[in-house]
């Protein structure tokens, strides 16, 4: 059956459906550790300066080579150079990759929702807690059923009426939240058991501050690289997400406006982000516990809201409702651009592309909630670190096929169509590209460079 393409109902829709994609677990949870880790307001400018030049290259390519083409990501390059076909294919194996583990993290959120809601806030604030519900056999597998069942029921609604409505309605939603709850945040104090006195506006300064202590340059190469790959996932780009969404956006759109919108939405609400979790971990936890990483979300953020007292149980709802929204947002678009894809191979309609890949991202995720109790295994990685199913899904996708697929993508515009292909497609509406002299040098000259040598350093050739 042909399928008439859908599409957003214009640039606000648009904008808020892409700040949805963009907006995720991301930028509530890795952003914040890793700014933290990574020596504070150096972090910060490194990721402003890489937003505005190489983010903006990237996500200005993926959209108009959307919207220029009118393809999903499966057949957009093909339909350009069919020699350039196996791009198309790479880059839809990376959504097929991430929504196996990105519904288990949706549904670890939903489960906190649940244990909030319920009163097991000083439960969830022991640190066996997550390690314990993690690798129990059912409980991980049904909150992802549930995450997933929400993911696709938006998608099934369609492009207008499910996505965009839903991106309409969560996202100005989530922004209200995230600035109120920084805000309560950023005025508190807590005097620890030694009697040290600790403000939110402390924990500001350390957020903030550039702190060039030991500052060498294998240091500064790690914070750059940390930053540049936090940026790729953070964008949603380079996976076939953003040449999907811009496949839906009307040619009357003015681009480079709606690009510039979406970085800043989705900077806006990392540096938010950021804001709230390291003055609150640092006021109640010391700076020791920013080192905890990926555990943060999770393990350290609950003992943190349960020294808050009473309300400590309104903000840790308020932060998981608020990280659940950007969840389903951005789990909505990895399915939308499967079930697209996959639409126009098959010749499906949506309803029955929905509940096929559907059921086989269910088996799949089941699978990696598994990763924490049956086939549970640690396995060293390229890059350094030890991962079970669910780190190597993720290394997979992200230090592996992202870096490559960018490389690839930055050649093919840079070199093999030229960046005036995109250039005039941004301009198409009859509104001018500020940008277009960095575009080009950034997509043909420094872009390629950067990714190979995150490319190589995925590979653990440089370390
Ligand atoms: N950009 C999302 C985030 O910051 C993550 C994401 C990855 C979304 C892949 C879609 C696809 O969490």
């Amino acid at each position: 059956m042909e399928q008439k393409k859908q599409g957003f109902s214009g640039s606000l829709g648009f904008v808020l459906s892409a700040a949805g994609s963009a907006v995720g677990v991301g930028n509530i949870w890795r952003f914040p550790y890793l700014a933290a880790q990574d020596g504070g307001g150096i972090f910060i400018l490194v990721y402003l300066i890489l937003v505005l030049t190489f983010g903006f290259t990237l996500l200005s390519t993926d959209i108009a080579i959307g919207r220029r083409t009118r393809k999903n990501a499966l057949e957009a390059f093909a339909s350009i150079r069919p020699k350039w076909g196996f791009l198309g294919k790479l880059t839809f194996l990376v959504p097929a990759i991430i929504i196996t583990y990105y519904t288990v993290i949706g549904g670890w959120i939903t489960k906190y929702i649940v244990v909030y809601l319920t009163g097991q806030g000083s439960a969830a604030a022991q640190d066996s807690f997550f390690p314990a519900f993690i690798s129990s056999p059912v409980s991980p597998i049904v909150f992802m059923l549930i995450f997933l069942a929400v993911t696709a029921l938006v998608v099934y609604l369609g492009v207008e009426k499910g996505i965009e409505r839903f991106s309409k309605l969560v996202m100005p939603g989530l922004l209200i939240l995230i600035i109120a709850v920084s805000i309560y945040t950023l005025m508190q104090s807590h005097t620890d058991a030694d009697g040290v006195v600790r403000t939110g506006l402390d924990g500001l300064a350390i957020y903030l501050i550039p702190n060039f202590d030991g500052l060498t340059l294998p240091r500064f190469m790690k914070i750059l690289l940390d930053a540049m790959s936090q940026l790729f996932f953070s964008l949603s780009v380079s996976m076939g997400i953003m040449i999907t969404y811009g496949s839906y956006v009307g040619k009357d759109v003015n681009l480079s406006k709606a690009i510039g919108h979406i970085e800043f939405f989705d900077t806006l609400v990392a540096l938010l982000a950021g804001a709230m979790i390291v003055p609150a971990v640092y006021m109640f936890s010391g700076t020791d516990a920013m080192a905890s990483g990926p555990s943060l979300m999770f393990v350290s953020l609950p003992k943190v809201f349960q020294s808050m007292g009473t309300v400590g149980f309104l903000v840790a709802l308020a932060f998981f409702v608020m990280l659940e929204f950007a969840a389903i947002t951005s789990s909505v678009s990895i399915m939308e651009t499967l079930v697209a894809s996959c639409m126009d191979v098959f010749h499906a309609s949506r309803k029955r592309m929905c509940i096929v890949i559907g059921a086989i991202s269910a088996a799949a995720a089941a699978l990696i909630c598994l990763g924490y109790n049956i086939f549970y295994f640690e396995l060293p990685l390229p890059n350094g670190s030890t991962g079970q199913l669910l780190d190597v899904m993720d290394y997979i996708s992200n230090s592996f096929l992202m870096p490559l697929i960018s490389l690839l993508t930055c050649i093919f515009v840079g070199w093999v169509i030229r960046p005036k292909w995109i250039v005039e497609e941004i301009t198409a509406s009859g509104h001018p590209f500020k940008r277009r002299y960095l575009y080009t040098f950034m997509i043909r000259f420094v872009a390629p460079t950067l990714m190979s040598i995150l490319f190589l350093q995925a590979l653990g050739v440089l370390r």
